[in-house]
C-alpha cells in the first residue's frame, strides 16, 4: 500500500474535518456549514462510508487530501506531510541523506527561532535599539504588528549574534549555514547583520527560513540585506507574508502582490490581510502557483517609479540602483498574460500615485487604497492605457506605435474570444477597423518569430529557470492520455519529432518514460517503476482539477507547451554554444570555432522553425 492510501486508511475524514467545521450527525453522514463559501443553512456533507466530502452549495468536494488542501491552502505535498504526521505514517522510505538533511533543516530552523527571539528582545529592551524603535514609530508601526511579524534588532557589533548563538550551542558552521555569519577571506567570521531592523522570513507553514534586514541609517548600503541562499531559503520561491495572508487571501478571493516588506506589514496592520511580496525578484509562475489554491485573482501593486512600469513601457533598460536586487524585477506584461492563460488566472494591475508605496498610502488614507484596488485594470487594458498616455493617440504615427506594442500582447492571450474582444476595444478607441487589426496581428506573428530570433543572438543567461512547462505537459497527458497521439500528429505535421525523453529535464525523465510505458501496457502500474516521491508527484498531478476546456483546446495547449519547452531548451543550448564559441575564439581554435558555428546555425534554424510554428494561427486556434 502506498503512503497516500495508508494515510486514508488510518485517518477518519470526519475527525479531520471536524477540527475546522462544526459537524452534526445526520443519518449515515455528517452535515455542517461549508467553510468554502458563506451560507446560513448547512449544505456541506461528509460521507464516512466513502471517506469523501461534498458541498451542495458551492460544488466543492473530494477526499481528505482535497479538504486539507482547500482548507489550509496547502499543496498536495504539504497536505500529505501534515496528514501523514497525524496518521503516524512515515512519509516514505527516506534515504540516509534525506534523513540527515531533514534533521539539519530542523536544527537550522531552531537556530533561526533562537535568533528571532534574541533580536526581538533587543528591539524591545535594548538601549542601543532606541533609534530602531523610533524608526518603526515613525513608519507607523504599532506594537502588535511588531509582534505579529516578530521584528527585531541586531546590535552594531561584529560578533554579538555569534556569541549569543554559540551560547545556545549552535556551532559556527551551523551559523554560517543558516546565513547568520559571513566567512572572512583570511579565515574567521563576523555577524552578517549589524545595526539593522531584522525582519524574519517564513515558509508557507510559518517556519522561519531567513531574514531580511533593513538599514536604519539613510546613507548605508544596501538598504535591505537578505540572508543568502541556504538549505532553507530559496529567495526566488518565497512570498513574504504568505502564512499570515493565506486566510485573508481566501476571504477576499484575491491576493494583492506588492514589492516590499513594509508594503506587506503596514497593510496587514490596517486590516488588509491579503497582501504578499516576492523577495525583490520578478513575480514568477512559481509564486503564483503557491497562491493558486487560495485564489485565482491577483492584483499587482506597482510602483510607477520602479524600473518596472516606466522601463518596460518605454523600452528602456533602467537597472535598479540597489545592489542586492535582481535586475529583472520588472513589469513583464507578456509574461503575465502567459501566466493568465496557463494558470487560469485573472491578473490585474494598479499603479500607485507617484512616489507613494502602499504602506505610505495606507497610512495616509486607507480609502484611497481600497479605491485603487477596486479600480485595478486587466493587464492588457493597463498596458494600453499607458501607451495611450505616451503621446497623442490621434497622431497616425502614434496609433501605429501603439498597435505595434499591443499586438504581441494580444497574440499571447490564450482565449480567442478574449483576444478578439480586446482587439476590438483597442481598434475602437484608436478609431481603426478591428479587422485590419486582426490582420496585422497575423502578420506580426511571423515578423515576431524572426525578431525574437535576433534577440537570441545577444542573449544573456537567464537569471531564474522559467516556469515548469514540463510538469504541466505531464499533468495534462496524465489526465488525457489520448492527447499524446494527437500532439505527436501535430508535431509530425510540423515535421518535428514526437514528444520524447529529451523534452524533459532529468528530474522528470523517469516519470515520462514510466508513464509512456504504462500507457502502452495497461497491465503495468506507475508504482512498478517510480520511487515513492515521484509517485506522490504524479498523484498530485492526477488529483489536480483541470479547468473545463474543449478537447481541441487541450490539444492545442499541449502542442504549444511542447513547442515552448523546446524553444526554451534550444535557447539554453544556444546560450551554452555561444559561450563555447567565445572560448574557442579565445583559444584560436579555428577547427572548433567552425564546428560550433555550424552547430549554432543548425540550432538557430530549428529555433526559427519552432517560433514560426508558435506564431501560426492554426496552432493557436
Ligand atoms: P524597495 O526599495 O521598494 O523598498 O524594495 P521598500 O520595500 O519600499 O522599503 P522601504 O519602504 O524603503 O523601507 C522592495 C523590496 O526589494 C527588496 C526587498 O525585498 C524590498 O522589500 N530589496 C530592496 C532588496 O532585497 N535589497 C535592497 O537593497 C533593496
Ligand atoms: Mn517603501
Amino acid at each position: 500500500m502506498n503512503t497516500v492510501d495508508e494515510v486514508k486508511e488510518r485517518l477518519d475524514i470526519a475527525e479531520v474535518v471536524a477540527k475546522q467545521v462544526r459537524l452534526e450527525k445526520s443519518g449515515r453522514y455528517f452535515k455542517g456549514l461549508c467553510p468554502f463559501h458563506t451560507e446560513k443553512t448547512p449544505s456541506f456533507y461528509v460521507f464516512p462510508d466513502s471517506q469523501r466530502w461534498h458541498c451542495f452549495g458551492c460544488g466543492k468536494g473530494g477526499d481528505i487530501f482535497n479538504f486539507v488542501m482547500e482548507a489550509s491552502g496547502f499543496d498536495f505535498r504539504t497536505a500529505l506531510e501534515e496528514l501523514a504526521r497525524q496518521a503516524n505514517v512515515p512519509l516514505r522510505e527516506q534515504s540516509p541523506q534525506e534523513i540527515k538533511a531533514e534533521s539539519e533543516a530542523e536544527r537550522l530552523r531552531a537556530l533561526l527561532e533562537e535568533a528571532i527571539s534574541y533580536f526581538q528582545t533587543l528591539l524591545m529592551t535594548s538601549p542601543q535599539a532606541a533609534h530602531a524603535r523610533a524608526y518603526l514609530r515613525e513608519r507607523g508601526f504599532i506594537r502588535s504588528t511588531l509582534d505579529t511579524f516578530r521584528l527585531g534588532y541586531s546590535l552594531d557589533e561584529w560578533d554579538a549574534t555569534r556569541t549569543y548563538l554559540l551560547g545556545k550551542d549552535y556551532t559556527v558552521e551551523e551559523q554560517i549555514k543558516a546565513g547568520m555569519l559571513v566567512e572572512r577571506d583570511g579565515g574567521g567570521t563576523y555577524d552578517r547583520f549589524r545595526d539593522r531592523l531584522m525582519i524574519p522570513i517564513y515558509d508557507r507553514r510559518g517556519r522561519p527560513i531567513a531574514f531580511g534586514a533593513r538599514v536604519l541609517q539613510a546613507d548605508q548600503q544596501p538598504k535591505y540585506l537578505n540572508s543568502p541562499q541556504t538549505p532553507l531559503f530559496d529567495k526566488g520561491q518565497v512570498l513574504y507574508g504568505y502564512h499570515l495572508a493565506s486566510q485573508g487571501i481566501r476571504d477576499a478571493d484575491a491576493a494583492v502582490i506588492v514589492e516590499g516588506y513594509m508594503d506587506v506589514m503596514i497593510p496587514h496592520q490596517a486590516g488588509y490581510r491579503n497582501v504578499v511580496a516576492p523577495m525583490g525578484t520578478a513575480l514568477s509562475e512559481a509564486h503564483l502557483k503557491q497562491l493558486q489554491r487560495l485564489t485565482h485573482r491577483y492584483i499587482l501593486a506597482l510602483d510607477p517609479d520602479s524600473a518596472g512600469v516606466h522601463g518596460t513601457l518605454q523600452g528602456l533598460q533602467t537597472a535598479r540602483q540597489t545592489l542586492d536586487r535582481d535586475q529583472d524585477a520588472i513589469f513583464d506584461a507578456r509574461g503575465l498574460i502567459g501566466y493568465e492563460g496557463r494558470l487560469k488566472a485573472d491578473i490585474r494591475i494598479i499603479t500607485l500615485p507617484d512616489g507613494l508605496d502602499p504602506d505610505e498610502l495606507i497610512l495616509q488614507n486607507p480609502q484611497r487604497w481600497e479605491a485603487l484596488i477596486a479600480a485595478a485594470q486587466p493587464v492588457v487594458r493597463f498596458f494600453f492605457q499607458h501607451m495611450l498616455a505616451q503621446g497623442d493617440p490621434k497622431e497616425p504615427k502614434m496609433k501605429s506605435r501603439i498597435v505595434d506594442a499591443m499586438l504581441p500582447l494580444l497574440n499571447d492571450i490564450r482565449d480567442s474570444i478574449e483576444r478578439e474582444a480586446y482587439a476590438q476595444e483597442i481598434a475602437m478607441q484608436l478609431g481603426l477597423d478591428p479587422r485590419s487589426l486582426m490582420d496585422r496581428l497575423h502578420a506580426m506573428d511571423r515578423a515576431e518569430a524572426v525578431r525574437v530570433q535576433a534577440a537570441v543572438r545577444d542573449m544573456r543567461p537567464t537569471q531564474h529557470t522559467p516556469s515548469d512547462l514540463e510538469a504541466y505537459v505531464l499533468m495534462i497527458l496524465m489526465h488525457y492520455p489520448d492527447l499524446r497521439k494527437r500532439a505527436d500528429e501535430g508535431l509530425a505535421e510540423l515535421q518535428m519529432r514526437s514528444i520524447n525523453e529529451e523534452d524533459f529535464p532529468a528530474r522528470y525523465r523517469l516519470i515520462w518514460s514510466s508513464w509512456a510505458e504504462v500507457s502502452e501496457h495497461p497491465e503495468l502500474e506507475l508504482d512498478d517503476f517510480l520511487p515513492s516521491d515521484m509517485l506522490e508527484l504524479t498523484h498530485e498531478w492526477t488529483s489536480h482539477a483541470l479547468p473545463e476546456m474543449l478537447p481541441s483546446q487541450w490539444e492545442r495547449d499541449v502542442l504549444r507547451t511542447v513547442l515552448r519547452m523546446r524553444e526554451k531548451n534550444l535557447r539554453e543550448k544556444l546560450r551554452e554554444s555561444h559561450q563555447d564559441l567565445g572560448m574557442a575564439k579565445q583559444e584560436n581554435d579555428a577547427e572548433a570555432v567552425k564546428g560550433i558555428k555550424q552547430r549554432i546555425k543548425g540550432m538557430s534554424e530549428h529555433l526559427i522553425q519552432i517560433q514560426r510554428a508558435l506564431a501560426q494561427r492554426p496552432i493557436q486556434g
